[in-house]
């Protein structure tokens, strides 16, 4: 409630300031308004600024005192007395903004006691200055300067203020419209009807520009802050976002109103003064209604102030189906993009040709539409596939080796009874089951969205007969277990990759840290630098071969490829350049071994860390030699590699 009322308070003082020096000033100049009007709408506004800076001030205080409360945990009787607030004021980045403010506090205060002696125009020009100031700081208190990422704020921060900018100038102004519209209905004389007709005029001009700036910053923002469909739909914050585009869309249906029919019917000398009365009247009346709109778009503002942005919180998919494009068949998809391009030339030509016979375009446009729609039904129709309201989850667990770790113990306790102990669909139950349970090692779990896995494992499937565990196991629990899950899918695939570079699917080795020489280092860390490969020893190396890799080592690296060896087996003093790993790291890269590789397997990772090269010891074509590698090594870089991989989180 308290931001809700410094927001308003905001706005409408910067709106006050635009009003008087970009709207009622040139328009009295030009209509030549009547002194005694002038002066008494002066009276009025000036009011209005005073109520809305001593609100703006009151607030303010409410406003820093509860900061100060929520920061230091003390009761808000307690902080004034306790000394937090001159800490919060000279500490936090919202207290530097606080005095910011409460200075432009003062000057506008003085600008107004200056307008009020004497309506001074440099006053005025001062005031607007300030005021847009007062507002522009604001966006401090909001998201656009707590984006971490520096790049975005470059971009982000001018968009906030420029939005906030623009708000104010079109929502605060509104108010002051209607003071001036009421007060010439009032009077009615022919000279108070034409100052209703040059401000609306001049304030058409700026709601324009206003609204174009709104849509624009508000798209940035919309990005920023919520960056995808589902964060959009799925979370409250991007809903509240929703409904506030959707008041804003009915604002500029009404000012489209106002500017379509009522203001033609004003300006035009032809119209009978009453009908001018009348429009003058139907303008003050849909004003009013577009500053109540305007309340609520304020209110949803504060509310969102509060919240996380929706890229802080998972997305619940509200929807029963999600639309796939993976899904669509390569025909299907060259079908609609002919009928859209085809659908988009038709419509052109026909609203250039028809330009004349109205209805009958329109008619065409609409046969036009349904065609296409028909069309796009049919073609898009497979992309339309179930989803579940955790389809857009992302793990809170990274794929990597604890997390995999501690997934192998849950899969052998809940899972393998049905899914068996190697994942095949074999277990000791899977006789009994009225439905064969899933092969979990076949390539068909990478499809999945691992949002999807997380539902079934939590609450079943369909057919009731794979039971959810959402019970049994925590969320943390049952990422672990997917992402075991999904690792060893992917170290069974990966067994049958060859020595010659594949890039179809990608089969991402588990993230694990490992210790060379004394220094820590990740495998997620090195893949920044280009491709690894990762040699894995099944049992104490043998010494000629570590010597060759240690030699081979410097090559490669000035190639761009770099080497990670692990030792998987018990022993424990294996000799560099084997890295030390924890036992985590080795069960979990035991998944990416057979036991029939022999002694050795080499896997060479993409930078998404893939494995798209694989030689083993016991091979047909041996384990990789210098030349191979080296040449591989521009190929497996120039991989383009998602984002985003199972390692889950996207930003
Ligand atoms: C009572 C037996 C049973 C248990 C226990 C069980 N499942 Fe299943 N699971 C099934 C059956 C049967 C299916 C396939 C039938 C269906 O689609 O309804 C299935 C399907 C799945 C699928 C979908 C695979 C796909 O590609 O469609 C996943 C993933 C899965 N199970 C994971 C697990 C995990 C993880 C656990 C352990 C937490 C588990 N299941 C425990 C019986 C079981």
């Amino acid at each position: 409630m308290t931001r809700l009322l410094h927001y308003a308070a905001t706005v409408s003082l910067e709106g006050t300031f635009v009003f008087w020096c970009l709207i009622a000033w040139p328009a009295f100049h030009r209509a030549q308004a009547a002194q005694a009007f002038q002066a008494q709408l002066h009276r009025r506004l000036l009011a209005l600024a005073w109520t809305s800076l001593l609100v703006a001030l009151v607030t303010g205080g409410a406003w820093l005192l509860v900061i100060a409360s929520n920061m230091s945990g003390m009761p808000l009787a307690a902080v004034l007395p306790g000394g937090v607030v001159g800490i919060v004021l000279t500490q936090t980045r919202f207290g530097e903004d606080w005095v910011l403010r409460a200075a432009l506090v003062v000057v506008l205060a003085i600008c107004l006691a200056v307008q009020a002696r004497s309506r001074k125009h440099a006053a005025g020009w001062v005031g607007l200055l300030a005021a847009a100031a007062f507002i522009a700081s604001l966006a401090w208190a909001g998201h656009g300067a707590a984006t971490e990422d520096v790049p975005f704020d470059a971009i982000h921060l001018p968009a906030d203020i420029l939005h906030l900018l623009a708000a104010g100038a079109w929502l605060g102004a509104l108010l002051p419209l209607v003071i001036l519209l009421a007060q010439a209905r009032r009077d009615s004389d022919p000279q108070a009807v034409a100052v209703a007709c040059a401000t609306t005029q001049r304030f058409s001009v700026l709601g324009l520009s206003s609204v174009g700036t709104l849509l624009l910053t508000g798209l940035v923002n919309t990005w920023f802050l919520s960056g995808s469909v589902p964060a959009l739909l799925g979370t409250l914050y991007g809903q509240l976002l929703l409904l506030k585009i959707a008041l804003f869309a009915t604002m500029i249906a009404v000012a489209s109103v106002n500017q379509r029919q009522l203001l033609p019917c004003l300006t035009d000398v032809a119209t009978a003064a009453p009908l001018r009365l009348r429009a003058v009247r139907q303008l003050s009346r849909n004003a009013s209604i577009e500053a109540s709109f305007g309340v609520f778009v304020l209110a949803i503002v504060g509310i969102i102030g509060i919240l996380p942005p929706g890229l802080h919180t998972e997305p619940r998919w509200p929807l029963p189906f999600r639309f796939d494009l993976s899904e669509i068949p390569a025909p299907a998809h060259a079908v609609f993009d002919v009928a859209a391009i085809a659908f988009a030339l038709c419509l052109a030509a026909t609203v250039l040709i028809a330009q004349r016979r109205h209805y009958r375009a329109i008619g065409v446009s609409i046969a036009l539409l349904v065609l296409f729609g028909i069309v796009s039904w049919i073609a898009l129709r497979p992309g339309i596939v179930r989803a579940y309201p955790t389809s857009f989850y992302a793990s809170s667990q990274p794929y990597a080796a604890p997390s995999i770790a501690r997934g192998a113990p849950l899969y052998a306790e809940h899972c393998a009874a049905c899914h068996g102990a190697e994942g095949r669909g074999d277990g000791p139950l899977a006789g009994e089951l009225p439905i064969r349970p899933a092969d979990l090692t076949e390539p068909h779990l990478f499809a999945h969205k691992i949002g999807e896995i997380y539902w079934w494992v939590s609450y079943g499937r369909d057919s009731g007969v794979m039971p959810g565990f959402a019970d049994k196991l925590t969320p943390d629990q049952r990422w672990d277990l997917i992402n075991f899950v999904l690792a060893r899918t992917a170290g069974v695939l990966a067994n049958h990759a060859g020595s010659q570079i594949s890039t179809t699917t990608a089969l991402p080795l588990p993230d694990f840290a490992f210790e060379r020489n004394g220094v820590q280092n990740t495998l997620s860390q090195v893949l920044k630098t280009g491709p690894v490969l990762v040699v894995l020893f099944a049992k104490r190396a043998p010494l000629a071969r570590l010597e060759q890799l240690a030699r081979l080592q410097p090559r490669l690296a000035a190639a761009g490829l770099h080497v990670v060896a692990v030792g998987l087996g018990p022993s424990t003093h294996n000799a560099p350049p084997i890295v030390e790993a924890s036992q985590d790291v080795r069960v979990a890269l035991a998944l990416f071994r057979s036991p029939t590789d022999g002694g050795e397997t080499e896997l060479m990772l993409d930078r998404g860390a893939n494995v798209r090269a694989r030689w083993t010891a016991s091979g047909a074509s041996g384990l990789a030699d210098a030349g191979t590698l080296l040449s591989y090594t521009a190929l497996v870089a120039s991989i383009p590699v998602a984002a985003a991989n199972h390692a889950g989180h996207a930003h």
